[in-house]
């Protein structure tokens, strides 16, 4: 691994096609900035276009021949998901970087459009059903990657996904966006697994990372809370962009072989450079996984082609 990663290592990326999902904001919008500067045709998949295109505003005022695109995409409604695939597919014949970035974390419990708890339903199910979607363009494209995001949240749990029933009377906040990190990261691996046992070229790989100044914390809290979150995170925390460089370590250099999880190098992981752990593999239950896997075809209704 090359020591004190950063966006300056990022090769020339022209010719490849990105998706970023939660674009607008956070990680995912530092992602993209750092793609578009370095020549990627980047789609930006925001539930809310105006905050897309202010995103692309602000893209081109540093890169003004960013090659950026807006597409509507709600993980919050199977839908909007197979809507995005169809428009996507419809305006590009590749895809060489999946990143699943978009997350809910920690709010009152609601459900999505199709019944499941809000995290599990936004922060996996939603990814897992973008991707099964979009597969054929992944395979299709050479050296292609799938990034999903984990979290340090999802370190301490065990995988509870089939007692994972998500209604009122169990949920716990905090389990469930857990929960779901964790599920996104089993998502990972299985998915790794799929590719190489059938000798695909593509790639899937985890990453975390650590904890970041974005609008993730305190949405939905009090001002006062918010803002000494907010404040907290500063001084424990590093920049959304440096939280960006594990998903770009993930998404661009050339080492990765697929199957890594990628999070800080600093003390317990909150910042740093982007480096590979242990932690997913002591975690990782192939059986537990597999089953991940075929209730959430059942749930999606989205059914791979492996
Ligand atoms: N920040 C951290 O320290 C940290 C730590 C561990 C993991 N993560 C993970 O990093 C990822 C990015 O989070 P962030 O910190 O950058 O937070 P953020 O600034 O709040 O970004 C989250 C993004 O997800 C989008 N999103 C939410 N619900 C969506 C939906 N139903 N459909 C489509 N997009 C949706 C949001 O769009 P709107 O603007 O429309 O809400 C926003 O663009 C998340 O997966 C999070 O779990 C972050």
């Amino acid at each position: 691994m090359t020591r004190e990663w950063t966006k300056s290592n990022i090769r020339d990326l022209s010719g490849k096609v990105a998706i970023v999902t939660g674009a607008n904001s956070g990680i995912g919008y530092e992602t993209c900035l750092a793609l578009a500067e370095n020549y990627a045709t980047v789609v930006l998949a925001v539930r809310n276009v105006n905050k897309g295109f202010e995103a692309v505003d602000k893209i081109k005022r540093e890169f003004p021949n960013a090659d950026v695109h807006v597409l509507q995409l709600d993980l919050n409604d199977l839908a909007s998901i197979r809507e995005f695939s169809q428009q996507f597919k419809q305006k590009f014949r590749s895809l060489s970087m999946l990143i699943n970035n978009a997350g809910i974390m920690v709010p009152p419990y609601r459900v999505t459009k199709d019944g499941f708890e809000s995290q599990f339903g936004v922060n996996y199910l939603g990814h897992f059903a973008l991707t099964g979607l979009l597969l054929d363009r992944i395979i299709a494209t050479p050296d292609s990657r799938v990034i999903s995001l984990g979290s340090l949240a999802a370190h301490k749990q065990k995988p509870e996904f089939k007692e994972f029933t998500g209604t009122k009377t169990k949920y716990k906040k905090f389990k469930s966006y857990g929960q779901s990190k964790l599920a996104c990261m089993f998502f990972a691996k299985e998915l790794q697994y799929r590719f190489r046992s059938r000798n695909i070229d593509s790639k899937s790989i985890a990453c975390h990372p650590g904890i970041a100044q974005t609008y993730l914390f305190g949405k939905g809290s009090r001002k006062l809370t918010r803002r000494l979150t907010r404040a907290s995170l500063k001084l424990i925390g590093q920049s959304a962009e440096a939280g960006a460089y594990p998903i770009l370590y993930a998404a661009t250099e050339p080492s990765v072989r697929g199957g890594e999880y990628i999070g800080p190098d600093g003390k317990k992981g909150i910042k740093g450079y982007p480096t590979e752990l242990n932690i997913l593999d002591e975690l990782f239950d192939e059986n537990v996984s597999s089953n991940l896997w075929l209730l959430s075809e059942s749930l999606t209704g989205v059914k791979y082609l492996f």
